[in-house]
This record gives structure tokens, sequence and C-alpha cells, in this order.
């Protein structure tokens, strides 16, 4: 039963968009480091990347940001759907939902064209609802911004200030792919059943909607919230650790050092002009945290995972809590669009087994005896 529990170790494709070396702590994408990208590219760059196999040169790039900018209008019978949607539903559920609702009839197999569509209409749905939300009017895209410029623009009114988009931008696109983490699996699953993209899509945002997953960076603010300052730390994490919960932020299944996408994002807050004592708070609980989880599960080798500074990150460019899990779809909405047409390229429907370990008819246990 073990061997099974949660398919560790089990290679479920053969895919050359990234790799994921948890031993070294390493991510690549296409053949490049992640962090190298995210330190000298665009969203749109990584994202053709991803979808086209290879950079993309001045004009590739530039037809590109033009495809995102044509598809940023939010069909009318989305935007009613959406407002139809209760206020207690949570944004991933509305995510969900209003992607379902954007699904056209597309022949098979998917085309990068339906990535490009679908992935330029994520942020739109978020800060539509977002400012429904906050009952104000939902701002029209501004055609002069980049994807993620213009993602903190719908957010906030305001054209972000540079810092602020490059923060974003650097965590986006470190968290746009990641092998076969379960969103993926459930993309490719889909998919692998002649099914839509649409469809393969819906699939991905109910996996990542999970704490286990996605979920995790608002659990770490809460964490650092009611740790409150440094002083805390260390009786605040004991006790969580002496009740067996899990702290939020740290322990992954395939990184078992570092997390490098969390070391580059840290960097990159540590680098902000308006850090806080917040970084200072952040700081001091990774510290703490990594040497209890030692102590308190010896030899599991749990570490600051990306969902840590990820947090913090969001927080500093001052994206609301209730939209972090959505905010990470927005990126690996690219991830998960490029395996489902590498999937859709070499198709073959995945079907694994189950072995039965239930009761057997009378007569069949009989026979067995
Ligand atoms: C990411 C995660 C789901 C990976 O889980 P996994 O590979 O299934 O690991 P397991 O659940 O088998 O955990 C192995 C051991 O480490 C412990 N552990 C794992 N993550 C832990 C955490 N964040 N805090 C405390 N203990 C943790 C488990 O309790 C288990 O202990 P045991 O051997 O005494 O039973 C897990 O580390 C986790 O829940 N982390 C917190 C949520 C999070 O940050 N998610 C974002 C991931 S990017």
């Amino acid at each position: 039963m073990a061997q099974t529990n949660g398919l560790e170790g089990v290679v479920a494709a053969e895919t050359e968009l990234s790799l994921v070396d948890g031993e070294k702590g390493e991510l690549v994408y296409r053949g490049y480091v992640a962090q190298d990208l995210a330190k000298s590219r665009s969203f749109e760059e990584v994202a053709y990347l991803l979808w086209y196999g290879r950079l993309p040169d001045p004009a590739e790039t530039a037809r590109l940001v033009d495809a995102f900018k044509a598809r940023r209008q939010l069909p009318d019978r989305v935007r009613t759907l959406i407002d139809s949607l209760p206020a207690d539903h949570d944004m991933m559920s509305v995510l969900r939902t209003a992607l379902s609702a954007l699904a056209s009839p597309r022949p098979w197999p998917p085309a990068r064209d339906d990535a490009a569509h679908y992935a330029a209409l994520i942020p739109e749905i978020i800060a539509f609802r977002q400012a429904r939300l906050q009952g104000r009017e939902p701002l029209r895209s501004d055609p002069t911004l980049s994807h993620v410029a213009n993602y903190l623009y719908l957010l906030t009114g305001q054209k972000p200030a540079d810092e602020h988009v490059r923060a974003l931008e650097a965590y986006l696109i470190l968290t746009m792919e990641h092998g076969m983490n379960a969103s993926t699996f459930a993309a490719r699953v889909v998919t692998s059943t002649q099914s839509d993209m649409a469809s393969a899509l819906t699939a991905a945002l109910g996996a990542m909607k999970g704490p286990l997953h996605g979920g995790a960076p608002s659990g770490v603010i809460d964490m650092l919230e009611q740790i409150g300052s440094p002083e805390s730390a260390e009786a605040w994490l004991r006790k969580k650790l002496s009740a067996d919960h899990r702290l939020m932020g740290f322990g992954h299944r395939v990184y078992k050092t570092n997390d490098p996408r969390a070391r580059a994002l840290r960097d990159i807050v540590a680098q902000m002009a308006d850090k806080d004592a917040w970084f200072h708070l952040a700081t001091h609980v990774e510290e703490t945290a990594v040497r209890l989880l030692e102590e308190y599960k010896p030899g599991r080798r749990l570490y600051t995972n990306v969902e840590y500074w990820a947090a913090t990150i969001l927080r500093a460019v001052e994206i609301p809590k209730s939209l972090y899990t959505a905010t990470f779809s927005l990126s690996r909405t690219v991830g998960w669009t490029a395996h489902i047409l590498e999937q859709a390229e070499n198709n073959r429907l995945i079907r694994p087994q189950s072995v039965y370990v239930g009761a057997l008819p009378q007569g069949a246990a009989k026979a067995t005896e």
C-alpha cells in the first residue's frame, strides 16, 4: 500500500518542459535555469519559451505581447455569470467557473493560440471579480502595459511601480512550470482523454486550490501574523510542531534541499527598497522553523518552499491574501497549457491501475482459501 501512496517516485510522463532536481535544488525550463530567466526575461518571453520550445526574438516577443493584449476582454456573458456567484465564493472557485464558461468548441488537438487565450484572460477574471467585491467599477485593461503590469494596474487602479512589477514578474516566472505537480498531472490526465483545453485547465484549477498545493501562501501570512514578532516565533512554532501541525511554506515532495525558487524570491524581497519589519520577521521565522523541523522531524529534510517567500512578495506588491492562489494560477496557466500541448502532441490515454484490497465475494474468498 505504501508504495502507491501519493504516487511518490512514479514517472507519469516524459517532458521537455522542465527539470526539477530535488537533490541539487535546481529548476530548469527547456535548458535555461529558471532563476536566470526570472532575473532577465519578461513573463511573455518565458511563456513563449515554454509554448514554442525556444526563446523568442524581439519581433516574436512583440507579437505575443500583442496577442495577450488583443484577448484581454471578458465576454459579457462571463461577466454576468461571475456576478451571479455568491459573494462568499472564494476566488479559485470563481476562476474555475469563469474559465469553464470561456470555453468554446475547439477541435482536437488544442493549439498554442488557445493557450494564449486562457492565459490572457485569467487576470481579467480575477480583477473583475475583485472590483465587484470591493464595490467599484472594474477597470479596462491598459493597452500600454505588459501582462504583469496590467494585472497590478487592474487590481489597484494605479500604474504600478517598476520595482513591484519586476518583483511580481520574477515570482510569476519562477512559478510558471514545475514538472509533474498535482495540478499539472490533473491537466494531463484530462487532455489524454482528448478533452479540450478548458476542461483540462478547470481540473488543474481544482487541484491547485487545495492547501497542500497552491493554497499555502495565505497560510504563511496567517502564520506570520499570528507569530507577530521574532521573539514569539520559537514558542509558537514549537506549540504547532508538538501538536503535529504542518508549517505552511515548508517541506516539498521533490525538493529535499532548499527550493531554488524560495531562495531567488528571498533575494528579491531583500533587495526591495520598501522592505520593512516584516522581512526581518519572515527571515527569523524561516531560520527558526528550519531548525525546529529538523528537531521535531529528524531526517525528513524539510526546508523552505516557494510558497513561503511568495507570500512575502505578494504582500509587498500589495496583492490581497484572498488572491494569492489565483495569482499563482495566473502564472501556472502557462505551464499547464504547455503540458496540455505536449501531452496532445504525443497522446496516449492515461489510465493507471489500482490494487484491489477490499473484500471478495464469499464464494471467491472460499475459492482462494
Ligand atoms: C508539500 C507537502 C504536502 C509535501 O508532502 P509529502 O511529500 O507528502 O510529505 P509527507 O506528508 O510524506 O511528510 C513527510 C514527513 O514530514 C512531515 N512534514 C512534511 N511537511 C511538513 C511541514 N510543512 N510541517 C511539519 N511537518 C511536515 C510530515 O508530517 C511527515 O512526518 P512523519 O514522517 O512523522 O509522518 C508537505 O511538505 C506539506 O504539507 N507542506 C506544507 C504545505 C505547503 O507549504 N505546501 C506548498 C508546497 S510548494
